[in-house]
C-alpha cells in the first residue's frame, strides 16, 4: 500500500506514467467511468478548499466510485479533540483511499504511518501540495508538449506557498529546468529548498523583486497568492498582498507563447483582463487537475 505525502516519492518515470495515463482519461473518458466501481474516497479537509476538494471528488465520481468525507473541521470530532491519527484509523474502515488537507505541516504524514488505507496529501499548511503539482505537470506538458529545458518564474508568495515548492521539488528532476524566483524580500523561497533542491542539484536560478525584468525570459510565469491565512499578522498581509499584479501592460516584453499559470484562488494578482489571453492556461489548469487526480487515484489503489 502507498500514500502519497511528497511529489519527490513519485520517480519521473512514474509521473510520466501518471500524466500518460491522464491524456488517455481525456482522450477516452468512457473506458474508466466503471474503474472503481464499489471504491470509496474520504475526502477529511480541516482547511478550506474549493479545486482539490471538488477535483477529488469528481475524479471518484468520473471513476464509478463513491465519496464521503468533511470540508471543515469544525464538523469532524478533530472539534472534540480527536486525534488526526484516531480519526484515519477509523476512516479507514469506511473509505478505500483518504485525501487530507490539514493546516498543520506534517499532519497528512502522520494520517499515512496510522490510516490500513493510502493518504493522499492535499495541501499541508505552507509546506506542500504534491497533488497540485502533478496537475500543474500536466498542465506543463499540454501547454508546452515537455517537460525539460524550460525557464519557470515563479512570483508572489514563495515563502508559504506550498505548491511553488512542491512544484520547484518536481520540476527540478527535468533537464535544463531553470527557476527566476519572484517575490518581496519577506515572502523569499525557504532557504532549505534553495539549499537541498537547488543547489544540491546544480540548478540555476536567480532571486528578483522585479517580476518586469525577469519577464522576457520565461516560458512559465507561475502567479501565486499572498495567503492571508498564513500570516501572524495582519499588518504585512495588508503591506504585501498586492506586491505583484499582472496586468496586460506588464506582458509587453513576455514571449509570445509564455503560459501563464495560477494554482487559484486568486485575489488581486492577475487582473481579470488576462483571462481572454490565450497564454493564460489557470482555469486549464483547474480541469487537469481533475483527471491527474483520477490518474492517481487509479495508481494507489492498484486499478489497471
Ligand atoms: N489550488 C488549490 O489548492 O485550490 P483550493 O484551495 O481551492 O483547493
Amino acid at each position: 500500500m502507498r500514500s502519497l505525502i511528497d511529489i519527490q516519492e513519485l520517480s519521473v518515470q512514474e509521473i510520466d506514467e501518471l500524466i500518460a495515463v491522464a491524456n488517455d482519461i481525456i482522450a477516452h473518458p468512457e473506458a474508466y467511468r466503471e474503474k472503481c466501481k464499489y471504491k470509496k474516497l474520504a475526502t477529511l479537509f480541516f482547511e478550506p478548499s474549493t479545486r482539490t476538494r471538488l477535483s477529488f471528488e469528481a475524479a471518484m465520481y468520473e471513476l464509478g466510485g463513491q465519496v464521503l468525507g468533511f470540508s471543515e473541521a469544525q464538523s469532524s470530532s478533530a472539534s472534540k479533540g480527536e486525534s488526526v491519527s484516531d480519526t484515519v484509523r477509523v476512516i479507514s474502515g469506511y473509505a478505500d483511499i483518504i485525501a487530507m488537507r490539514h493546516p498543520k505541516e506534517g499532519a497528512p504524514l502522520v494520517a499515512s504511518l496510522a490510516a490500513t488505507v493510502p493518504v493522499i496529501n492535499a495541501g499541508d499548511g505552507g509546506h506542500l501540495h504534491p497533488t497540485q503539482t502533478l496537475a500543474d505537470l500536466l498542465t506543463i506538458s499540454r501547454e508546452k508538449g515537455r517537460l525539460d529545458n524550460l525557464t519557470i518564474g515563479v512570483c508572489g508568495d514563495l515563502k508559504f506557498g506550498r505548491t511553488v515548492h512542491s512544484l520547484i521539488a518536481a520540476m527540478a528532476r527535468y533537464e535544463n529546468v531553470k527557476f527566476a524566483l519572484i517575490s518581496p524580500a519577506e515572502l523569499k523561497l525557504p532557504s532549505y529548498i534553495k539549499k537541498e533542491i537547488l543547489q544540491a542539484k546544480g540548478i540555476e536560478y536567480t532571486q528578483t523583486t522585479d517580476l518586469s525584468a525577469a519577464m522576457p525570459d520565461l516560458d512559465i510565469l507561475y502567479m501565486t497568492r499572498v495567503q492571508r491565512e498564513r500570516f501572524f499578522n495582519e499588518e504585512d498581509y495588508l503591506r504585501l498582498k498586492d506586491s505583484y499584479i499582472l496586468t496586460p501592460d506588464k506582458l509587453r516584453n513576455a514571449k509570445a507563447d509564455l503560459s501563464i499559470m495560477h494554482p487559484l484562488p486568486r485575489v488581486n494578482e492577475i487582473s481579470t483582463a488576462i483571462d481572454a489571453d490565450p497564454r493564460a492556461c489557470y482555469f486549464r489548469q483547474t480541469l487537469y487537475g481533475k483527471y491527474i487526480r483520477m490518474a492517481l487515484i487509479l495508481k494507489l489503489l492498484e486499478v489497471a
